[in-house]
């Protein structure tokens, strides 16, 4: 099998199911417990949080776990607004994780003044725009660092600089970002950042969110009182230490991982382009998460081509693996531009830590093949077009 779908999800390290799976087998303690068995499950996750907190320069108490990147951004918006009943303007970009937007569309819902401010042709947002909506009603700015489906990095420092002057928080999604680019909330001046274990190696079902010491935000969830009162129910303790695992393992070798893969994503850009004629490469060339390749083939659908790779056991995603069942348009691809039936046929492809060279070379094999073949087949000429 040849995965090429990291930003949707990634393998689980075999370091973190050896450890996730000792945990299972010996620690079935309630870490809220007093006695020892409580206490050792308490331990482990303490380390688990000091490791992440560290990995994003952040203080142990400002982590909070979750059940996902999904409900760490829900928490961050929904839990800002009702901490700050007297204000009611959220803004953020056009091409955010449905995480942010379906969150951002429900404080509508509830009377909110929502922005989302718009991106050029490369997905970079218009700070100009930004600054424009901003107003002393505004309680948060939402901006991804880095985008899942084009990779493309936002300056998220220099948007914490311009909430700063006007005293609104900041939160980032960095759930794309966190293991491939740095991720320093003091660099970034984040008020809030989520992270999400899937996509570093870790477990799925298990996520973050970094909370500024200080910053006012309300729970999503009430109940017990773990994680400071602020995420109440019983920590999916194994999935925590998976993630401390994952997140001790990116520490280890990440720059080393990302500076390989960046590598191999070139030579697959590279022969791509060189291979198949006709075809678009989507995203900036510079200020992108290198692993991100994502391209359209005018002409064809994208699911056709994926069909057919994966008939080769080859992995890739259409342009938005969170919209795969959905008969939608990418809404990014919508905001960078792209016409829907140019939209169709776009295809991402996301390397990860476990893919070779030889990965690339089978795709360079198999994938100008597959395009003419179904170019052949297809009333479209792109000449014409
Ligand atoms: C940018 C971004 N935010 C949030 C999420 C959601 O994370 P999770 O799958 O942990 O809910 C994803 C997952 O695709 C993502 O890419």
């Amino acid at each position: 099998m040849i995965y090429l779908d990291n930003n949707a999800t990634t393998p689980l390290d075999p370091k973190v199911c050896e450890k996730t799976s000792w945990f299972l087998r010996e620690h079935f303690g309630n870490p809220s417990s007093l006695y020892p068995i409580g206490r050792d499950a308490r331990e482990l996750v303490t380390e688990a949080r000091q490791i992440i907190a560290s990995a994003l320069g952040a203080g142990r108490s400002e982590i909070i776990f979750t059940g996902s990147g999904t409900e760490s951004d829900n928490f961050a918006l929904r839990g800002v607004f009702d901490a700050f009943p007297d204000k009611d303007e959220l803004i953020t970009s056009a091409i955010e994780h449905p995480a942010v937007i379906e969150t951002a569309s429900y404080l509508e819902r509830q009377g909110k003044k929502v922005t989302y401010v718009p991106v050029d042709t490369f997905g970079r947002i218009d700070l100009e725009a930004l600054k424009a909506a901003l107003s002393p009603r505004t309680a948060l700015i939402s901006v991804m660092h880095s985008n899942n489906e084009i990779g493309t990095i936002q300056s998220i420092s220099e948007i914490s600089r311009i909430a700063k002057e006007s005293g609104t928080l900041v939160h980032t999604d960095a759930v794309q970002s966190f293991g491939k680019i740095p991720v320093d909330v003091d660099a970034l001046g984040v008020d809030l950042l989520s992270i999400s274990a899937h996509k570093v190696y870790g477990p799925k079902g298990v996520g973050a969110l970094y909370i500024r010491k200080g910053t006012r935000i309300q729970p999503l969830i009430y109940g017990g009182h773990q994680e400071r009162q602020l995420r109440s129910g019983t920590e999916n303790t194994a999935g925590i230490v998976g993630f401390g695992e994952a997140v001790r393992i990116l520490g280890e070798r990440s720059e080393e991982d990302n500076e390989r893969i960046a590598g191999l994503a070139a030579r697959l850009k590279q022969g791509i382009e060189d291979e198949i004629p006709k075809i678009h490469f989507n995203g900036p060339e510079a200020e992108r998460v290198k692993s991100t390749l994502n391209f359209s083939f005018p002409g064809l659908e994208a699911e056709a081509i994926l069909l057919a790779l994966a008939t080769k056991d080859i992995y890739v995603a259409t342009g938005s693996a969170c919209s795969e069942d959905s008969e939608e348009v990418s809404h990014v691809l919508n905001a960078i531009g792209m016409r829907p039936e140019f939209a169709r046929s776009t295809l991402r492809i996301s390397l990860g830590r476990f893919n070779t060279e030889d990965d690339v070379d089978t795709v360079l094999r198999e994938l100008p093949e597959i395009v003419r073949k179904l170019r052949e087949i297809s009333a479209f000429d792109p000449d014409l077009d």
